[in-house]
């Protein structure tokens, strides 16, 4: 098969280029080399150095491809208005600009990156009166280290569930926002054209190559990057607040699903997947999990909290089993100790 694969020099993107060849596929591979994430450096040999939101002028390079990975996106927590117009562009028109492209030439199949950041807040239980809302946490609860949700019954703390595809897109970042916005721009395009989507909802995703301590690194490369500087990892909050950290290689693989299934799904179809390891944990967890391998260096937990966190975000990897066959290879544990030491990109 010939895929384009946008972003292809990024931290995900060239895990899915390494499996896609090495599953005798051919790519087109198409990266901006955005500076937030790539620093100074070049564009790989053999990537087109290109922008999406010109997909237009560029579109001769979708000729006799079969399937576009569109990986290609403008990533971090995005809480500052001024970063607001920079989202709208790579992320909203830069998808728009290649999916009028891609009906131009013909090209009607797309697995695209989403986020679990499309949710919002997670799901929640309280013990007593079952699945209950939750809203802002508002910041005087956080200022006095109670960062659980609370029950509007009864005030007990919540607990989380699983979130499953059919939950309501509730974006509260730039980027979030962004995100849903693509999801929602690949669903009209499908149902104009006849085409197939698939968008694979990301949760936390780490391995080696990933980007070192940046604004818009996650938490995993920031917890390594203070160990390697002989520091103890800052925990925020209580460290309880549950993720899913999922390795790079299990997100190509799914992404290779994705690529293998979509061509058999009928024209005008729209699906979402979440993409996890499966196997939730706590960033207290996180931290003590990289740490270990750093001489057993125990994290710092603050009591600090960022403004615009979420408290739990766990997902369903359910329908992605049943319906891709995807079934994450590598648990959090033995991912997270060899990351402890993988090579990050500068
Ligand atoms: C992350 C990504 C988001 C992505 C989502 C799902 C970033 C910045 N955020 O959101 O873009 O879509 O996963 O894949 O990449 N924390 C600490 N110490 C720190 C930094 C963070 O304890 O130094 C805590 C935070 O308070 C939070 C948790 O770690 O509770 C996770 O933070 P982060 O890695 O930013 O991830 P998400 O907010 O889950």
């Amino acid at each position: 098969m010939r895929v384009l694969l946008t972003g292809s020099a990024g931290f995900i993107g060239s895990a899915i280029r390494r499996a896609l060849e090495a599953a005798g596929d051919e790519v087109v591979g198409v990266d901006l080399m955005l500076p937030q994430a790539h620093g100074a450096a070049r564009a790989p040999e053999g990537t087109h150095h290109l922008d999406v939101r010109e997909a237009g002028v560029w579109s001769r390079l979708l000729d006799g491809v079969d399937i576009v990975c569109h990986q290609a996106a403008m990533v971090g927590a995005g809480l500052s208005p001024a970063d607001l117009p920079a989202y709208a562009g790579h992320n909203d028109l830069g998808t728009a600009a290649l999916l009028a492209a891609m009906a131009d030439r013909g090209v009607h199949q797309l697995v695209q990156a989403s986020s679990m950041v499309v949710y919002g807040e997670g799901r929640y239980r309280c013990a007593k009166h079952g699945p209950a809302p939750a809203g802002v946490r508002p910041l005087e609860a956080l200022d006095q280290g109670s960062f659980d949700h609370e029950c509007t019954t009864c005030a007990r703390p919540l607990s989380w569930d699983l979130v499953t595809e059919d939950a309501r897109l509730e974006p509260r970042s730039s980027y979030a926002a962004s995100k849903v916005a693509q999801e929602h721009y690949a669903a009209a395009w499908a149902r104009q054209v006849g085409g197939r989507v698939i968008s694979l909802r990301y949760h936390n995703v780490y391995g080696p190559h990933m980007p070192r301590d940046t604004p818009y690194s996650g938490v995993a490369a920031l917890f390594r990057s203070a160990l390697e500087r002989g520091e103890a990892p800052r925990v925020f909050e209580d460290g309880e607040q549950a993720r899913d950290f999922v390795h790079v290689t299990d997100v190509a693989e799914a992404n290779l699903l994705a690529i293998g299934a979509v061509g058999d799904r009928p024209a005008g179809s729209v699906s979402a997947y979440n993409v996890g390891s499966g196997i939730p944990v706590t960033i207290r967890e996180v931290a003590c999990l990289v740490g270990r391998t750093h001489g057993g260096v125990a994290p710092d937990v603050t009591g600090d909290y960022r403004r615009g966190d979420v408290r739990h975000i766990v997902a369903s990897p359910e329908r992605a089993a049943a319906e891709l066959g995807f079934h994450a290879r590598i648990t959090p544990q033995a991912g997270l100790r060899e990351f402890a030491t993988a090579p990050l990109r500068t």
